[in-house]
């Protein structure tokens, strides 16, 4: 079986659909802590488990010997090294085959602060002995794609990021490398960094943007503090504003690009520009 984890979520139900395109329904399986979410799945032939990371107990029998698993990272930030733990533990005791995980970017070497909790999973997974792989992701490009009709109306862009290189990938992208990972062999022991073929500063960003939509955009650069506050003002949670200021900061270090194109090796063909991306999201005519 192929049991993949927070399978309802956003990136999940893309690897669920891919993973239904190769391999029968009876040998895929969902971990999620919602089933009501996946009945559609449950009719097409895929098993549905209850599972929840913050339930240590809800793991038992979850997986089976020889089960490959993707672990889809919780979206709980500050909660998942011990709801991680959780589920390495269960794929521990059941002698699961391989345990592939969602994690970030350079990891080990990223200084922005949603690292450590991901590196720490890794640790984990490594301390347990069983076979892995690690799908380290750089950002969505839906972060800026799904906010870009705001970015519009707003004529500006704030950041903190400077002139650094952020080199996204779709979440299709990335679930379709975990797809060919989970269906695939060889892949033993491997960290794939995971990014777009070509990044882009913000001020490319937003060049595109205008080029695209015919107005113009300009992209504002602030110190971190003041980008946290205007998205505090904006109506974010203060946590959740400093996360993305520190993010910015990452990408002006370069701690979320990549340019080893392994994504795109991974999945077959180059991975999904920021413009076809903006074109396939913006209005058109
Ligand atoms: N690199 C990036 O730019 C970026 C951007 C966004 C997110 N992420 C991270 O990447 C991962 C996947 O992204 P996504 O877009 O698929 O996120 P998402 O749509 O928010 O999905 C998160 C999944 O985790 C599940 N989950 C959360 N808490 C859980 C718990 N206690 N027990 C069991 N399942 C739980 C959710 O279940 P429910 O369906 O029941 O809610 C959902 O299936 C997340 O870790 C997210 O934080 C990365």
């Amino acid at each position: 079986m192929i049991v993949v984890t927070g399978a309802t979520g956003r990136l999940g139900r893309f690897v669920i659909e891919g993973l239904l395109k190769k391999v029968p329904a009876n040998q895929v399986a969902v971990a999620v802590r919602n089933p009501d979410k996946a009945k559609d799945w449950a009719a097409r032939g895929v098993q549905v488990r209850k599972a929840d990371y913050s339930h240590p107990e809800t793991w038992d029998g979850v997986f089976s010997q020889g089960d490959t698993v993707l672990l889809i990272s919780s979206s709980e930030v500050g909660q998942r090294r011990k709801q991680h733990q959780t589920v390495v533990d269960a794929a521990k005791k059941a002698g699961v085959k391989l345990l592939a995980y969602t994690g970030i970017l350079h990891a080990d070497t990223s200084r922005i602060v949603l690292a450590p909790e991901h590196l720490d999973t890794e640790k984990a997974i490594r301390a347990s002995g069983l076979p892995f792989v690690f799908l380290r992701h750089s950002w969505y490009l839906e972060n800026y794609t799904e906010a870009a009709k705001r970015t519009l109306e707003q004529g500006v862009l704030r950041g903190c990021a400077k002139d650094g290189r952020v080199a996204p990938a779709t979440r299709q992208d990335y679930a379709d490398a975990a797809v060919a990972v989970l269906t695939g062999t060889g892949h033993e022991n491997q960290v794939y960094e995971l990014a777009g073929d070509t990044g882009f500063t913000l001020p490319e960003y937003v060049a595109e943007l205008s080029r695209q939509s015919g107005k113009t955009v300009t992209y504002q650069d602030l110190p971190p503090a003041e980008f946290s506050a205007v998205l505090q003002q904006a109506g974010l949670p203060k946590g959740y504003a400093d996360v993305l200021a520190n993010a910015d900061e990452g990408i002006a270090r370069g701690d979320l690009n990549d340019t080893g194109r392994t994504l795109s090796r991974l999945i077959g063909h180059p991975t999904t520009t920021l413009a076809e991306s903006l074109a396939a999201t913006l209005p058109q005519g």
